[in-house]
């Protein structure tokens, strides 16, 4: 089994669910708040973990409660974060959530000790990437962070899994280091420049696959995704669902299918596992409570009757 590292950001979530988003200058009653362990690096680590992949994750936190929280959770989970970083000078990451009665939601991250995680760093614990085979990065950490990290990983002849999250532009030269473009339709938007309701998919995906990405996923919510590389081009319908919340939905896909892909599974039943697993994650609350494990997906798949 190849080895997964993923390096990126850990917050805690304060979640309140809400019947409707406020609008500016106005004070709205939650329905109900929840606090747990969140960040789209953290988020992907722990699926990737939970999907029975062999997984190290690299983040930074803050020395306060929530990152002392953070630790003994990791631990608990069997994450091994032992090449983590935890800084004196700023807080553990926080993103504050609002989860609509549509299961949709609105998210303000405050990324404190996750802007701490540099390249200098990066450098230092660059056997940690040596020794992986799969590295696997979202954008919660400094930019030019994501970007030495995927130099390091080509240069070492390493499996690069970049989740554009949150949208951001990146250069081609960032592009060109990339095997696994992971995507909603807005990320896609925002790189290619192109608009999906004018372009069309396929010919978004093609301009990114022209910056020198070798695969891109484009992830369609509740109507799947839809992969193209040089071989193929497949699209995988969503399970259906009743979303309660969609937090981490996408974090789950990510981190799945880069366990199932390190187990050499080839890409329609790694797609297939992804998609089954963030269909479970959006039925539950919370970033990380929602995340399920390998037997849960295994059972979902064979209960399943499209
Ligand atoms: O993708 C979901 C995550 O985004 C949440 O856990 C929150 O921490 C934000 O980073």
């Amino acid at each position: 089994m190849d080895k997964i590292l993923v390096i990126g950001s850990t917050n805690t979530d304060l979640v309140a669910t809400v019947k409707c988003f406020p609008k500016a200058g106005e004070t709205i009653t939650g329905k109900s708040f929840l606090q747990t362990m969140g960040g789209k690096g953290a988020n992907q680590a722990l699926a990737a973990h939970k999907s029975g992949g062999d997984v190290k994750f690299i983040t930074c936190l803050g020395r306060d409660a929530n990152g002392q929280n953070a630790l003994s959770y990791y631990n608990d989970q069997g994450v091994d974060v032992s090449l983590s970083l935890i800084v004196d000078d700023a807080p553990t990451g926080t993103a504050i959530i609002l989860v609509d009665e549509n299961g949709e939601n609105c998210i303000v991250i405050t990324p404190g000790a996750n802007k701490m995680l540099t390249s200098d760093y990066l450098f230092k614990v660059e056997k940690a990437i040596i020794e992986s085979d799969i590295v696997v990065l979202q954008m919660e950490i400094p930019y030019d962070t994501v970007n030495t990290v995927c130099e390091l990983a080509h240069k070492h002849n390493k499996r690069v899994m970049l989740n554009v999250a949150p949208a951001c532009h990146c250069s081609e030269n960032l592009m060109k280091k990339i095997d696994i473009l992971l995507v909603n339709e807005t990320e896609a938007e925002t790189i290619s420049g192109e608009k999906i309701e004018i372009s069309g998919k396929e010919a978004v995906i093609d301009k990114l696959l022209a910056m020198g990405v070798k695969s891109v996923v484009l992830t369609l919510g509740e109507k799947g995704c839809l992969l193209k590389n040089k071989e193929q081009v497949l699209y995988i319908p969503a399970f259906k669902a009743e979303a309660l919340d969609t937090t981490s939905a996408g974090d789950t896909f990510c981190g799945a299918l880069a366990a199932q892909l390190s187990k050499g599974h080839d890409w329609k039943d790694a797609l297939t596992f992804a998609t089954a697993a963030s269909a479970i994650c959006v039925t539950r609350m919370g970033a990380q409570p929602s995340i399920p494990s390998e037997k849960e997906v295994i059972e979902f798949l064979s209960n399943y009757h499209h």
